[in-house]
């Protein structure tokens, strides 16, 4: 798979830049020709001439290096290119591309590249957790910045366990395979098709009346468009919403959560699904063909009888065949959000949860900010205060690496 495809590794600077030698052999093995640029750190921990051997020609180390601006320029170096590829990405690396800077030859490269970016982070497990590389990974998930790696386990230069080690050369080289193999590689979700629910359900009382909810439909909507822009094949079920239907997908409306459940059952098979709907999880027993009259009953109360809802979420979640290989529940909660929301995960056998907490201080329902926690398997990651459209688009990049197999 990989005869003939250029690579352009970028070598930062940590003591993982041992194990990139290792991968620029495994690379030539299986065919590939591989460009290098050592970075300034990258050369405390491995030399220009060991990097030379192993790659077959001499790696690209200044941005203002006139013989090699004359040999081939440092935007062909970015350009005439199938992949990029960072490893080891250290926490500078990252937030260096996640900040748009291009003061040395590797940043500069990262910037004017057109091609799909690669990066295999090594850092010590705190750099790794820190709020502000936290920051920069969610960004550069959302820029479409595939990521492999990085995994657990005890650090070369200080023995502390954690999360932070380089992944290994041959995950890296599994990796740099899928994203070659993506079609239309540069669109994260080419090919894929995703269904998103959106917004409240409306359940009859009679004709006339109904039961609601606050759902704004924002979120849902937002999601399923930051889908489309990333190139997935979307369909949107929604509620009884005022937005406008978003461009470059198909909208199916629906009322009540029986629709939703019968128009998501009909979308199927989708790669992922993403339940972001406040469905009503009552509806009402007996609803009124005609409009009900006051007093009819002859008292001035009226009692109404509720029977509960289908679980969308987890009826697609716990289906056997044809389940999506990514079912993602929203939970909006107004105490023990994450409590909750990671009772919801287990209960409703979804994968992922994305809780928010919509108390009515929040703003968050009808509103255009979001503070939202990423609840899998593996833990918990809480994402900062971002406008709808952002939480979108991050949690789509997050899905899009999920679906190309690339660790989240
Ligand atoms: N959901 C669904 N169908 C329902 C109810 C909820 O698909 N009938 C989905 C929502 O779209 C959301 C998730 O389930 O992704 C959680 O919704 P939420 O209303 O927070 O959970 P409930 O099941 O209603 O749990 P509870 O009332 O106990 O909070």
């Amino acid at each position: 798979m990989l005869k003939d495809k250029r690579i352009l590794l970028v070598i930062g600077g940590g003591i993982a830049a041992y194990k990139s030698l290792e991968l620029i052999r495994r690379l030539r093995e299986r065919g590939a020709r591989v460009r290098t640029i050592l970075t300034r750190a990258g050369q405390e921990f491995i030399t220009p001439l060991s990097v030379g051997a192993i790659a077959g020609e001499k790696p690209y180390i200044e941005l203002f290096d006139l013989q090699a601006e004359f040999d081939i320029g440092h935007i062909r170096l970015a350009r005439d290119t199938d992949i990029v590829v960072v490893a080891p990405a250290t926490a500078d690396l990252m937030a260096k591309m996640a900040g748009g800077h291009a003061d040395d030859l590797a940043s500069t490269v990262l910037l004017a590249t057109d091609k799909p970016v690669l990066i295999a982070p090594a850092m010590n497990p705190h750099m790794w957790s820190q709020a502000a590389t936290r920051r920069n990974r969610t960004q550069l998930e959302a820029d479409g910045i595939a990521f492999i790696g990085p995994s657990a386990g005890e650090m070369a230069e200080s023995g502390e366990a954690g999360i932070g080690r380089m992944a290994e050369p041959l995950d890296i080289v599994a990796a740099i395979e899928t994203a070659l193999a993506r079609p239309h590689a540069g669109l994260p979700l080419s090919g894929r098709r995703i269904l998103v629910t959106s917004g409240p359900t409306h359940e009859p009382i009679d004709p006339v009346r109904y039961i609601a909810n606050r759902s704004s439909g924002k979120q849902g909507h937002a999601i399923a468009a930051a889908a489309a822009r990333a190139g997935a094949d979307v369909t949107l079920v929604s509620g009884p919403t005022s937005l406008p239907d978003p461009a470059g997908l198909k909208t199916i409306k629906v009322s009540t959560a029986r629709e939703m459940l019968a128009a998501v059952e009909k979308a199927l098979p989708v790669d992922a699904a993403i339940f972001a709907a406040a469905v009503a999880d009552w509806g009402v027993a007996a609803p009124g063909a005609q409009k009900m009259k006051k007093g009819a009953a002859g008292a001035p109360s009226l009692s109404l009888s509720l029977v509960e809802n289908p679980d969308i979420l987890a009826t697609i979640a716990k289906r056997r065949a044809g389940r999506p290989r990514l079912v993602v529940g929203f939970a909006a909660e107004t105490e023990k959000v994450i409590e909750h929301a990671r009772d919801k995960l287990t209960r409703k056998g979804c994968d992922w949860i994305v809780a928010n907490d919509v108390s009515p201080g929040t703003g968050v329902m009808g509103g255009d900010r979001n503070s939202v926690h990423l609840i899998t398997a593996k833990g918990v990651e809480s994402w900062p205060v971002q406008s709808k459209d952002e939480v979108a688009q991050a949690l789509i990049a997050r899905i899009a690496s999920a679906l190309a197999g690339v660790a989240t």
